[in-house]
């Protein structure tokens, strides 16, 4: 196994410790944040924005976000034909890849939750008789009213949203589905409709119909150097690997489906296996998430992880496998550092605001050591600045804050918010996205100028607009979506003020 290299290196280098990065209230001065922004807006583009974010959720397959990216714009601008899905594609490639991750990723883009995809697992439906299951009993059969289909107008209408009417349709492991099931498939992909057993429809012209399928896996293993990982060093080997295993995919995918079939498909998409660079980003936006999860669940007994460079290297080592990709390295965070780390919060072994420093020992095991014990108060008694025009909130919040002996601020409109601002000079922001008089992702910008330290969070009913979301991401403003709970609010301001206190 070699050493992976480089771009975790480079990163411990600029000595960017996990709790920096959560915690940083992005003190980049140097750079005129109004300005950026300005020229963000002038050269705003959904579709490139759509098609960036993907890519930061689906790490090192350029090419599906390159191909999905124009059909959901398609449909977005009314120009997607009728009489047909919006896209149908056909996912190949290795296991753990992030075939299954880019619908869900693109679920949560789309419609603000993961869970937001009509999933079918055609696993399910291996034997004729099953594909009742899928689209009802007709009448007449015995038990026709008991068998809710999978497949109804009504679970396609529920997995969109408010501000999405594209659903996205996964049938997740094609190969396995009975043949029956596939001729079924194929009204849905030439016609957009699917006739049910009552001998009503389902329409999908507002659909993007995803199949996935290990079709030519085990071939493109072999075809893949069994000893190493992918190192991106060798470019003209990987290019060649790339059409290698396209056309082993295709093959399969010929072999196994009819030419009518194969015919109605838009784009077959061959997933590459992950190089280490793609492990190693993967792994630290796990640990982010980690972090994060601590912040969340927590609350005032959170603590700050610390993953060293030469852990990261020892995790991407233990996750890289050629038979599982990604998820092995799932696994092993899981192993390593989740279900330790677990067993140490559930035995109280972990002061509120410790620094956790998980360092690389022998034998293959991972030290976790636990420092600046005991210091720490947690979050001493911040001044909050709430700024939201629905006042059953600010009156709620404002109780349950004054219990805490926090002080509070409130503020009905972006200017009222500005002027308690520079009185008042609050730690924290709690920033409503919709004020009758701007919104709250441009105010924390615009308060951090003045003041860097300060902890801004954004609260949305909504799903926020690429550009503010991407400004969020920029600047490390937490997005509360509506409802939440109170304890989720307190708790972010908690632990994420907690370490800058003890620190100052
Ligand atoms: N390209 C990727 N980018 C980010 N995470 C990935 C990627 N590929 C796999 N993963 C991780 O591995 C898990 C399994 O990936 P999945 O998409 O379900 O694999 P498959 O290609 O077999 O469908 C995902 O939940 C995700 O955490
Ligand atoms: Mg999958």
């Amino acid at each position: 196994m070699k050493e992976p290299e480089r771009p975790a290196e480079r990163r411990s280098k600029r000595n960017r410790s996990l709790a920096t990065d959560i915690l940083k209230p992005e003190a980049g001065v140097d750079k005129p944040k109004s300005t950026q922004n300005r020229n963000r807006k002038q050269l705003h583009d959904p579709a490139e924005d759509l098609a960036a974010r993907l890519a930061r959720k689906v790490v090192g397959q350029p090419a599906a976000t390159k191909v999905i990216v124009p059909y959901i714009q398609m449909f977005q601008a009314g120009l997607a034909p009728e009489g047909r899905p919006v896209g149908v594609f056909l996912l190949l490639g290795p296991t753990g890849t992030g075939k299954t991750k880019t619908i869900e990723a693109l679920a949560e883009l789309l419609h603000g939750s993961e869970k937001n995809v009509l999933k079918v697992d055609c696993g399910e439906f291996q034997m004729e008789h099953e594909v009742a299951k899928l689209i009802g009993a007709p009448p007449g059969y015995l038990g026709h009213r008991e068998t809710q289909p999978m497949l109804t107008q009504q679970k396609l209408n529920a997995v969109t949203s408010e501000h999405c009417a594209l659903s996205l349709v996964l049938f997740d492991e094609i190969e396995k589905a009975a043949p029956s099931m596939t001729r079924l498939l194929l009204g849905v992909l030439d016609k957009g409709v699917l006739r049910l057993g009552d001998n009503s429809t389902v329409n999908f012209e507002k659909s993007l119909v995803f199949l996935t399928s290990n079709l030519g896996a085990r071939d493109m293993t072999r075809e893949m150097n069994p000893e190493f990982g992918f190192q991106s060093a060798h470019v003209a080997d990987r290019a060649d690997l790339t059409s290698k295993l396209q056309s082993i995919g295709l093959s399969a995918v010929k072999k196994k489906f009819s030419p009518e079939f194969v015919n109605r498909i838009d784009c077959i998409i061959t997933y590459q296996p992950l190089t280490v660079e793609s492990l190693s980003t993967i792994l630290d936006q796990h640990i982010v998430d980690l972090q994060n999860h601590v912040n969340t669940r927590l609350g005032e007994r959170s603590f700050t992880l610390d993953v060293p460079f030469d852990t990261r290297q020892f995790l991407l080592q233990k996750g890289t496998s050629q038979e599982y990709g990604a998820r092995e390295l799932n696994r092993t965070i899981h192993r390593y550092l989740t279900q330790p780390l677990a067993t140490m919060v559930a035995t109280n072994q972990i002061p509120p605001g410790a620094r956790v420093l998980m360092e690389l020992g022998e034998d293959d095991k991972l030290n976790i050591n636990v420092l600046d014990a005991g210091g720490a108060p947690a979050a001493a008694n911040p001044t909050v600045l709430l700024v939201d025009d629905n006042r059953d909130l600010l009156h709620f919040l404002e109780r349950l804050m004054a219990d805490a002996g926090w002080t509070l601020l409130t503020a009905e409109s972006a200017t009222e918010a500005k002027q308690l601002m520079q009185k008042h000079k609050p730690n924290a922001a709690l920033l409503d996205y919709m004020l009758p008089d701007g919104n709250g992702v441009e105010l924390g910008v615009e308060f951090l100028q003045t003041a860097p330290q300060m902890l801004v969070i954004v609260m949305t009913g909504t799903i926020l607009p690429p550009e503010e979301e991407a400004l969020c991401e920029e600047h490390n403003f937490p997005v509360l979506r509506k409802p939440f709970l109170a304890s989720d609010v307190m708790n972010q301001i908690r632990s994420r003020l907690a370490p800058i206190t003890a620190r100052a």
